[in-house]
C-alpha cells in the first residue's frame, strides 16, 4: 500500500539499518527469522537445494517473471555463456592486481547485448564464464571456453580447472548455488532494487548488487571464516581464540544474522552437502567442533542477542572442501545470487516506482 509522507509523519529516529521496515513486496522468497525457515516461491529451501539442479531451481524462482521452461532455460544459460566469451578480452586487458570479483564486474560491462535472450538470462548466464576466466587469467592461465552441453555447476568447475569435474564436486557446487539463490531483502538485493527503480537496466542493477555483496558483513564473510578456522588451527585452541576475539570486541565471521534469531536453515543445507564428499577431510570435523565452541562463547558473551550459525560458515567449509580458493567464495556467491537479484529487478521494474526515502537533516541551519 502506498503511503504519502508529509513532514509531520516523518520518523525523527529512523530504525538503524532500516531494521523491520517493509520497503518492497515480493513473490520470490520469504525469510522467517523466528522459525528459521526460508521459502522460495512456495518451496522450502530443503525441497530445492541438493534435490533439483540449479537450472530447475532458477526456473521455479523465475516462474511468471521469466517464463522459460526448464529445458529452454538450460539452453538459454548455455547461449548466455557463449555470448559472454567476447567480454574476456576486457578482463585480459585489466590490471593484474584487480580481485576476481572486480574483474567479473569489468567483464559484465563488456558482455555484448543479445536481444533474443531475456536480460536476466544474459546477465546470470555470463557470470560463471567471467568468474572462471578471471580466476585463470590471474594465475597466468588461458581461459577455458564454455561447453553449452553442460549444466551451470559442471561447466563452471570445468572452466575453472580445465578438466572434467568429479560428480561429488558438481553436486556440492550445484547445491550451494541453489542454497543461496534468493533471500528476501538482503543488502545486495535491496541495492539491486534501488538501482532498478531508477530505470537503469538489469546489468547496472547487478553491477551495484555485486558491490554491496562484497562487504564482510554480507557476502564477503566466507573468506574470513576460513581465515578464522586457519588461525584457530585445532578445536582445542577454539575456546581461547574465540574468547580473545570477543574480548577485543571483534565479530566471529559466519555467525549472527539480521533476520534469523535461530539457526540459518541454509547452514544445515550446506552441512548436509558435506556428507556426500570424501570423508578424509579433517577440516570438516574440526569446523563442526569449532562451530560448537563459537556458539557456546557467543551465548555467554551476548546472552540477550541470539547469535547462531549463518550460511557463510558452511559456505566456507563446503567450497574449501571442493577445492575452491577463498578468493572465489564471494564471486561464487554472486553467481548463485544473480538470478535472485534479476527476479527482484523485474519485480521492481513492474512497480514503476522510484525508491527515494528521506533523510533527517542534522547539520547546521542556513543563515536567515
Ligand atoms: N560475533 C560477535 N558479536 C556479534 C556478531 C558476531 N558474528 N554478530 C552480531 N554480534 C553482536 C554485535 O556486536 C551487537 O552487540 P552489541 O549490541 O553488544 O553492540 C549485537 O550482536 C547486534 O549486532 P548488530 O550488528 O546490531 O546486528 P545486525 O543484525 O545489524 O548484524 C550481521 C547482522 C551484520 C550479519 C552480524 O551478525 C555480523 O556482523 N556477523 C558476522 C559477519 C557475517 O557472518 N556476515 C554474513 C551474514 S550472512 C549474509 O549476509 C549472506
Amino acid at each position: 500500500m502506498t503511503q504519502s509522507v508529509s513532514p509531520a509523519t516523518l520518523n525523527p529516529d529512523p530504525a538503524a539499518g532500516l531494521e523491520g521496515i517493509v520497503v518492497a513486496r515480493t513473490s520470490l522468497s520469504h525469510v522467517d527469522g523466528l522459525q528459521g525457515e526460508l521459502v522460495l516461491r512456495g518451496k522450502r529451501i530443503e525441497e530445492l537445494a541438493g534435490v533439483v539442479p540449479f537450472e530447475d531451481a532458477v526456473s521455479h524462482l523465475w516462474s511468471d517473471l521469466v517464463p522459460l521452461p526448464r529445458t529452454d532455460l538450460q539452453d538459454a544459460f548455455a547461449a548466455a555463456r557463449l555470448n559472454a566469451v567476447t567480454a574476456l578480452d576486457a578482463i585480459a586487458a585489466a590490471p593484474d592486481d584487480l580481485p576476481v570479483i572486480d574483474l567479473m564486474r569489468l567483464g559484465l560491462c563488456a558482455v555484448p547485448e543479445y536481444p533474443e535472450l531475456p536480460a536476466a538470462v544474459l546477465v546470470s548466464g555470463a557470470l560463471p564464464v567471467l568468474l572462471a576466466a578471471a580466476a585463470r587469467l590471474k594465475k597466468g592461465l588461458k581461459p577455458v571456453l564454455p561447453d553449452p552441453a553442460l549444466g551451470t555447476a559442471e561447466d563452471l568447475l570445468r572452466m575453472l580447472t580445465g578438466t572434467a569435474a568429479e560428480t561429488p564436486s558438481i553436486k556440492a557446487l550445484d547445491r550451494y548455488l541453489v542454497t543461496i539463490l534468493d533471500h528476501g531483502l538482503n543488502a545486495s538485493t535491496f541495492t539491486a532494487r534501488v538501482i532498478a527503480s531508477t530505470q537503469a537496466d538489469m546489468r547496472d542493477a547487478v553491477l551495484g548488487a555485486i558491490g554491496a555483496l562484497k562487504g564482510p558483513l554480507h557476502g564477503g564473510a566466507p573468506g574470513p571464516v576460513l581465515d578464522m578456522l586457519d588461525d584457530i588451527g585445532t578445536p582445542e585452541n577454539a575456546a581461547d581464540w574465540i574468547s580473545d576475539q570477543l574480548t577485543k570486541g571483534k565479530r566471529l565471521m559466519g555467525f549472527g544474522h539480521r533476520i534469523y534469531r535461530t539457526r540459518d536453515p541454509r547452514a544445515d543445507v550446506l552441512k548436509a552437502g558435506l556428507e556426500s564428499l570424501p570423508p578424509d577431510n579433517s577440516r570438516i570435523t574440526e569446523a563442526a567442533a569449532i562451530e560448537q565452541a563459537a556458539l557456546k562463547a557467543l551465548a555467554r558473551a551476548k546472552p540477550d542477542r541470539p547469535l547462531d550459525t549463518n550460511v557463510e560458515f558452511y559456505t566456507a567449509v563446503l567450497l574449501d572442501a571442493i577445492g575452491m580458493d577463498r578468493d572465489l567464495f564471494t564471486p561464487l556467491f554472486a553467481v548463485g545470487r544473480a538470478p535472485g537479484w534479476c527476479g527482484h529487478v523485474i519485480e521492481q521494474q513492474q512497480t514503476g516506482k522510484l525508491i527515494r526515502p528521506t533523510s533527517d537533516y542534522v547539520g547546521p541551519q542556513a543563515a536567515a
